[in-house]
Formats: structure tokens, C-alpha cells, sequence
């Protein structure tokens, strides 16, 4: 059967990366959580002081990115890929709001997108990728046959992500949660490079009012008609 790209981007914390593991899952694509990738090389700036609350040194990292080295490997008991940092697996420490927190910034740098957007261009090279992210429709993979773009309230998004967090044992404020969605919000969007937009060929879902089995269908059946080629 023809294998396709499929392009999902979105505002952060739209459940981008759960429909997009489905769609992996049940088409026998590979998924590529392109969001790690810039919270993995944010988690390398914080153990190496270049990022802080009081510190920012862009000329220190863009030095440093020739030693970054990102994988995704995924072991036979795991349900999805991890990504390691220099041979460690650190897919559970990025997902902390620290690391939440100075991502977005870090992602505005372009030496940073330079080499993370090649890396992803060469993840798909044999398609039959599903990636999300915020320019994977409008930067890495602008002729993907599907390109999505996923929705909801700042409100409803900071509930799902407060939830999961609270799951993972953090201790977070909810209005700390909407702050940082907000943020990231702002910052996605308004940067020079690459900034967060609906490509033009893009289907938008907003999902505040669906289930996940809803989505899941809806996207999947948008999936089929593309490689079936009826649309
Ligand atoms: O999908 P996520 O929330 O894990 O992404 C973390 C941050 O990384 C997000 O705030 C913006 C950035 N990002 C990006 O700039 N481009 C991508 N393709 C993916 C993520």
C-alpha cells in the first residue's frame, strides 16, 4: 500500500502527540515526536548552565550543538519511542515544567532548528511517518500529503496538561500550567523562524468538545482517503 507523510502541528498541549501515536500504531507508520527533540537540547542547557533564570547564553549553545546527539530507540516492552541524549534516556525528564519552560525560547534559536529540522527531514525521508511539532506541515515536510492542525482552548489545554502532571507525581500550580501554555503560546507564534501557523493545505480540528475516539476516527479517516488517494 502507498505510504504517506502526515504532518500534525498545533498549539502546545492540543493532543497532537496522542492522535498522532494512534495513527502510527494502527497504520504501521512511524511516529516522531518532534517536540522532544527541542526539549531534549533544552535539558542539555540546563545541566550545562547555559540556561537558568538568571543566564541565557545563545553563542554557548549554538557552540555546544556539534556535541548534542539525539535518538529515538524504542525497546519491544516500551509503547512509544524514547529519545536519549547522549546515550541516556531522558524521555521522562523533559517533560517537566522546568524544562516546559525555557523549551520555547530555545526553540526560537535558528542554528538550533537548523540542525534539529534536518535530523527530522531525514526521519522521513521513506515516508510513512506521522510527526508533530509546530512547522512540520510549514518547514520539514511542506509537500506531506496530510497536514493537520489541532486546536483547543488555552483553558481546556492547561486542564489535560495540569491532570498529567499531577499523574507524574509533580507538584504544579494550575495557574503556573496556564501561564506556561500561554507563554508558549506567545513565544511559538511570534518567532522569527519558523513561527507556530496553520499551513495554507492544513484541515484544523479543534478538539475542546471531543473525545479522543472522536478525533482518533476523524483523523484516521482523512489518513485513509489520502492514501487511497481519494482526496
Ligand atoms: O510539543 P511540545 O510541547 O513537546 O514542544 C515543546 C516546545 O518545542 C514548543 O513549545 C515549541 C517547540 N517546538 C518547535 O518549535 N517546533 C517543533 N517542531 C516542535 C516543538
Amino acid at each position: 500500500m502507498k505510504k504517506i507523510t502526515i504532518a500534525i502541528d498545533g498549539y502546545s498541549s492540543t493532543g497532537k502527540s496522542t492522535v498522532a501515536k494512534q495513527l502510527a500504531d494502527h497504520l504501521g507508520y512511524v511516529y516522531v515526536d518532534s517536540g522532544a527533540m527541542y526539549r531534549a537540547v533544552t535539558l542539555y542547557a540546563m545541566q550545562h548552565g547555559i540556561i537558568s533564570e538568571s543566564n541565557f547564553d545563545t553563542e554557548k549553545l549554538i557552540e555546544s550543538l556539534s556535541s548534542i546527539q539525539l535518538k529515538f530507540i524504542k525497546e519491544a516492552n516500551w509503547n512509544k519511542a524514547h529519545i536519549f541524549l547522549n546515550g541516556k534516556d531522558v524521555e521522562n525528564e523533559i517533560r517537566n515544567l522546568e524544562v516546559s519552560k525555557y523549551v520555547s525560547p530555545i526553540a526560537t534559536i535558528h542554528e538550533v532548528r537548523v540542525k534539529l529540522v534536518a535530523q527530522q527531514q531525514l526521519m522521513g525521508l521513506e515516508k510513512g511517518v506521522v510527526m508533530d511539532g509546530r512547522d512540520i506541515g510549514t518547514v520539514v515536510f511542506p509537500n506531506a500529503e496530510l497536514k493537520i492542525f489541532m486546536n483547543a482552548s488555552a483553558n481546556e489545554r492547561a486542564q489535560r496538561r495540569y491532570k498529567e502532571l499531577i499523574a507524574r507525581g509533580e507538584t504544579v500550580d494550575f495557574k503556573d500550567v496556564l501561564k506556561n501554555i500561554q507563554d508558549r503560546d506567545r513565544i511559538d507564534t511570534t518567532r522569527d523562524d519558523s513561527p507556530l501557523r496553520k499551513a495554507t493545505d492544513a484541515i484544523e480540528i479543534d478538539n475542546s468538545e471531543m473525545n479522543l475516539e472522536d478525533q482518533f476516527h476523524t483523523v484516521l479517516q482523512l489518513a485513509k482517503d489520502r492514501i487511497a488517494g481519494r482526496v
